[in-house]
């Protein structure tokens, strides 16, 4: 059972306050009932809410692909720099979400954003071990050597030691990486190890869910069901 102002506040429709105004306005319904208390609790599977006639979707959670620009922070708010909520529209960000994981500033590509706890725990996990790819031009030329390193588990310059991972050479300087862990700067400091620093870098997937290349940097749609599978397979 869920408060009915929660509902409608998950759905980004106006803020939790504007939506208790407008839910004393009778401007609700719930089960074809006009209803004036924002804290009636109701299951949001059985009961049709409407709002001004229009129903109201019961789907609870919310995830979204965005293709993080380069110079944004991975944050919910700084007061200094923009961060992937500001790009997105008001009513997503009513909604609560949230990063799932992070990107340099200096990174783009795949990020999710969700309001769905239990689906992010679930991405980050160490215990789901999801594949990241992340494609990477570096300043340097790239060698089996440096790809037997990645597979056998490198050891970062600090003595971090990394899962084995996986380095696809495409061109003499750029590669796809793939693993499964996501320590700090963990892309950045497995190659700056094999004395390649990395010049930019790009996530290009999170399991076998791939990074919509219509969506251009900023852009953003909402994940079905289907796409959400495929991040765990
Ligand atoms: N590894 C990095 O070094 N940076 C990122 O943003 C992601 C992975």
């Amino acid at each position: 059972m869920l408060r009915l102002d929660k509902l409608l506040s998950e759905q980004g429709l106006a803020s939790r306050r504007e939506l208790k105004d407008i839910i004393r306005s009778g401007r609700v319904s719930v089960d074809g009932q006009r209803v004036t208390n924002p804290e009636m609790k109701i299951d949001p599977e059985r009961s049709a809410v409407t709002l001004d006639g229009e129903r109201i979707s019961a789907q609870r959670f919310h995830t979204f692909m965005l293709d993080k620009p380069l110079g944004v922070v991975t944050a919910t708010e700084d007061r200094r720099e923009k961060t992937v909520l500001d790009l997105l529209p008001p009513e997503l960000r009513r909604m609560g979400v949230f990063p799932v994981g992070r990107l340099d500033k200096d990174t783009s590509g795949l990020l999710l954003l969700t309001n769905d706890g239990d689906l992010a725990h679930r991405v980050i996990s160490p215990k789901s071990a999801v594949e990241k790819c992340y494609s990477a031009k570096v300043d340097g030329v790239l060698t089996e050597e440096d790809v037997e390193a990645f597979r056998s588990g490198l050891v970062l310059k600090d003595g971090t030691r990394c899962l084995p991972a996986e380095l696809t050479i495409l061109e003499p300087d750029s590669c796809l990486v793939r693993l499964t862990e996501g320590k700090y700067h963990q892309v950045r400091r497995m190659l700056a190890s094999r004395e390649k620093p990395v010049l930019t870098l790009r996530r290009v997937s999170i399991g076998a869910l791939e990074l919509d290349a219509a969506l251009g940097p900023g852009g953003w749609k909402e994940l079905d069901g289907a796409a959400l599978c495929r991040v765990f397979s």
